[in-house]
Order: C-alpha cells, then sequence, then structure tokens
C-alpha cells in the first residue's frame, strides 16, 4: 500500500483490520529511509506489533550514523568511512560522534588536553586487579572497572548536568585504554605502566601496553597509525547490539559509567564484538587442521554442526562490511611493515574466496565483516586474542558516549519498556503442597 499523503501534507500510511482502517504517521528519514511511526497503535486499535530480535523495527531517531546495507555504505555524522579511515584521527572522530561536528583546531586542542587529564586512574581501583586471577577475561575486568569509575566520580550520576558529563565523558574514553592496559600487564606479570603526557591517545595506550620500566620503548608512528584506523573503523555503527543496550540502560537515567558497562557485556558475546576472538580461533583451527577452508565452508553450511564461519555475516549488511576491505589491506601493509607473513592472513583470504564462491554464502549475502581480518592485525601488533574484544571496546566507546548522550539529550526519551505477547498457562490457582 504506498503512502498517501493528507491534505495538510502529511505522509500517512493506511492500516486495516477487519472492517476498520486507520492511518498511521509515516517518518522519512534524511536518506529517504521510511518507517511507520505506531506510537499510537495499540491505543487507537488494541493491537501491538512483535518483532523478535528488532529485525524490522527502528527504536529511535539518530542523527549520528548512517548505514546501508544494501550497498556497503557507513558514514558518521554524514562523513563516510574511508575518508576519516584515510583523514582523521580517533580522537577527531570521537569527538565529530559525541559533539555532531569536526572539531576546529581550538575545541580539538582542548578536548585532547582533557583526554590527557583524564587518562589515570585512582590509586585505589589499581588495587581492584589484586583481586582478580591473572587468568580473568579483560572484557569482565573493563565492564567491572567501568562501572566502579562511578564510585570514583559520583558527580556522574547528576546525568542532566551538562558541565559534569564533559567531564564524565573525557574521563571514560580516556580511561578505558589504562583500564585495558592495566589488565593486560596484570595477566602477564608486569608492572603496570602510567599514561605519560607527552603521549597521542593511541601511542599512550601502546606504551601502557609494550613497555617495562628495565628498558625504553620507541612508540612506531606507524603502528599508531594503524592503531587509529582501527579504532575509527569500529568507532560506531548505530543501532547494533552493545549500542542498543547503552540505549536502553541509559533509558533508565542510569549514569553513563553503568550504561557503557552494560554495553561492554553486550559487546562480549561471540556473536557481536567476541567474534574477532572466535575468527583467530576458527582460523587457527583450519591451520592445525591442514585440509584447507572448504571443509569448514562446507560444515559452516550444515546446520546441526553448530559451526559458522566466524567474521562472516551481518544483520544490516548484506553486502561487503566496508570496514572489512579497509581492514584487509591494512593488514597486508601491517605484515609487510612487520616483516612476518602470518599464514592466518592466507587461510583468511582463503576462506573469504571459497565462502564467496558458494551458493549457500551467495544466496544469503554473507560477506566478511569487521570481525573477520581484525584480529590478525591487533596479533601482529602483539596484542593477544583475548584483548581482541577489547580493543573492539575501546574503539566503540565514543559511538556509545554519542547514542547515550543524543537520548539524554532528546526530551522525548522515555524509559525502554517493550510489550510482549504472553503464550504461558491460563488463569490457575495455587496447589497445597499435599495435592501436588
Ligand atoms: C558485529 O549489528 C552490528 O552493527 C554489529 C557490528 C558492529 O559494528 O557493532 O557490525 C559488529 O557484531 C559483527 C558481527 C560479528 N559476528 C560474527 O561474525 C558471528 C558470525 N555471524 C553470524 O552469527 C551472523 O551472521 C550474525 C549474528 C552476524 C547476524 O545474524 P542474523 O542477522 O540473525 O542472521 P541469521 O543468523 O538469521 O542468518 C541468516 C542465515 C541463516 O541461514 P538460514 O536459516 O537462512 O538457512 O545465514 C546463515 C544462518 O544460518 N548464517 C551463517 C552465518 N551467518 C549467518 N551461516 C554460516 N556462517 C555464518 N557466519
Amino acid at each position: 500500500m504506498p503512502d498517501k499523503v493528507t491534505s495538510n501534507g502529511e505522509l500517512k500510511a493506511e492500516l486495516r483490520i477487519a472492517d476498520k482502517t486507520w492511518e498511521v504517521p509515516v517518518v522519512v528519514g534524511t536518506e529517504d529511509e521510511h518507517a511507520i511511526d505506531i506510537g499510537k497503535l495499540r491505543a487507537q486499535t488494541g493491537y501491538v506489533t512483535l518483532d523478535p530480535a528488532y529485525m524490522n523495527t527502528a527504536s529511535t531517531k539518530s542523527a549520528i550514523t548512517y548505514l546501508d546495507g544494501e550497498r556497503g555504505i557507513l558514514r558518521y555524522r554524514g562523513i563516510p568511512i574511508d575518508e576519516l579511515a584515510e583523514k582523521s584521527t580517533f580522537v577527531e572522530v570521537a569527538y565529530l560522534l559525541i559533539y555532531g561536528h569536526l572539531p576546529n583546531k581550538t575545541e580539538l586542542g582542548g578536548f585532547s588536553e582533557q583526554l590527557t587529564r583524564h587518562s589515570m586512574l585512582h590509586e585505589d581501583m589499581k588495587r581492584f586487579y589484586d583481586g582478580y586471577p591473572g587468568t580473568a577475561h579483560p572484557m569482565a575486568i573493563l565492564s567491572a572497572m567501568v562501572l566502579s569509575l562511578s564510585s570514583f566520580y559520583p558527580e556522574a550520576l547528576d546525568v542532566k548536568n551538562r558541565a559534569e558529563q564533559e567531564a564524565t565523558i573525557a574521563r571514560l574514553l580516556s580511561k578505558m585504554r589504562t583500564i585495558a592496559a592495566f589488565s593486560f600487564k596484570k595477566s602477564i606479570g608486569q608492572p603496570f605502566v602510567y599514561p605519560k603526557n607527552n603521549l597521542s591517545y593511541c601511542a599512550n595506550f601502546l606504551n601502557m601496553m609494550f613497555s617495562v620500566p628495565a628498558e625504553p620503548y620507541a612508540v612506531d608512528e606507524d603502528i599508531v597509525k594503524v592503531l587509529n584506523l582501527l579504532l575509527i573503523l569500529h568507532a560506531d555503527h548505530e543501532q547494533n547490539c552493545s549500542t542498543s543496550t547503552v540505549r536502553q540502560v541509559g533509558s533508565s537515567q542510569a549514569n553513563l559509567f553503568a550504561s557503557i558497562s552494560a554495553g561492554i557485556c553486550a559487546l562480549w558475546g561471540p556473536l557481536h564484538g567476541g567474534a574477532n576472538e572466535e575468527v583467530l580461533s576458527m582460523l587457527q583451527a583450519i591451520k592445525d587442521d591442514g585440509s584447507g577452508p572448504k571443509k569448514f565452508v562446507d560444515l559452516a553450511k550444515q546446520k546441526d554442526s553448530g559451526f559458522r564461519l566466524m567474521g562472516f555475516g551481518h544483520r544490516v549488511y548484506k553486502n561487503y562490511d566496508p570496514r572489512a576491505k579497509i581492514i584487509k589491506v591494512a593488514a597486508d601493509k601491517v605484515m609487510q611493515k612487520m616483516k612476518q607473513p602470518d599464514p592466518l592472513l592466507d587461510i583468511a583470504k582463503a576462506l573469504e574466496e571459497a565462502a564467496l564462491s558458494d551458493p549457500y554464502f551467495v544466496e544469503r549475502k554473507l560477506y566478511p565483516n569487521v570481525d573477520f581480518y581484525s584480529g590478525i592485525i591487533y596479533r601482529a601488533l602483539g596484542i593477544p586474542t583475548n584483548m581482541f574484544t577489547v580493543m573492539f571496546a575501546i574503539g566503540r566507546t565514543p559511538g556509545w558516549i554519542a547514542h547515550w548522550k543524543e537520548m539524554m539529550e532528546d526530551p522525548t526519551t522515555k524509559i525502554f519498556r517493550p510489550r510482549q505477547i504472553y503464550t504461558g498457562p491460563p488463569l490457575g490457582h495455587y496447589i497445597p503442597m499435599d495435592r501436588r
């Protein structure tokens, strides 16, 4: 049923149930996406909609990121991802996502200064690491430590105080690095390395991760560039599972630290950000098996195998993930730079080729996603597999912050509380124990 335009120029759709017809508003996005606004559906018709996993449901309007899954388009505040990947830095992209425009020199300088000022952890928080086993997963530590920031900076609980929120945003964005690096040092039994104010965002992280007190550590600017690229590519992706979690938790007016801590937990899942870890295990298994990728492509097609090609497929992209394209090129460059060819990269390319020539994957439009090649670069940089999803979280932090802030500043925001269709037992009564 095509939209119809009413006398006052509004776009409407018609909904007919039995012998009754209702006009429902149609919302049109910047890129001509159309949505039926069902905000009054239940009040008007008594019906709700059912859409498990929100496959067809927009939970909000947003001005932050635009995705076109059919055409493989990704833009942050209207700027194409390939331009930002080539020309920008992670801190500049974080500012763009959070504050809505590319910063001028003064704005960028002030923002960078804020991040420099807030990079250290409270000394009492350092002691939290003593309680974790060396085998603790760094995503568990990251979520717990981010939540604990709300105990050390209680002013973050005043979610409507813009000035306090600026400081909270800077603290979170800056300390994510420190928390992550400290969890790596803990896992390898090395002393924590404090942030250095004379280093850039990514250089500071690399220094905290890889320098040791026993000898000088020179940050490699090429590696800084690659890290900026990876963090830019992960910075936002509209209403993905973890960002929707941040919005859901934040909609109750939970503070930023609590909302992002929940988002970190959602990202950890192997179907979401945890996939980058799983890709490496899958590639290693293919290497160890030795019979080549086709066996695993065939296994992934067998529903009962429980095996999927990790790093493949996407809820929105039904074309090549633009981020995966950029990371694949970067992976080649990193291998050349490190002069250490990684057999897993060759296996990944062979796996991609085998899958993309298989009707099962072609028919279902399953392409490599952001997680397929990223782990190969992290590994080449010396980052352990169990830190890959932490790297994803550091990259996604500005996106999570931007969506939480957009929601908090939207006067129409209401607490997220979906409906359900009840399928349990009809009215019953309590049965005393001797009659059960
Ligand atoms: C991220 O949402 C975002 O934007 C996420 C993200 C971001 O930046 O925030 O892009 C980051 O999470 C990327 C995705 C990382 N996850 C993985 O790589 C895990 C492997 N991929 C799949 O599990 C799957 O593709 C999902 C979870 C990514 C998407 O799942 P959907 O949209 O629910 O699709 P589906 O599971 O219903 O699959 C549709 C069909 C099914 O077959 P049929 O029932 O039609 O016969 O495709 C098949 C699936 O079995 N399928 C796969 C497959 N992915 C889907 N078959 C084999 N291998 C795969 N990887």
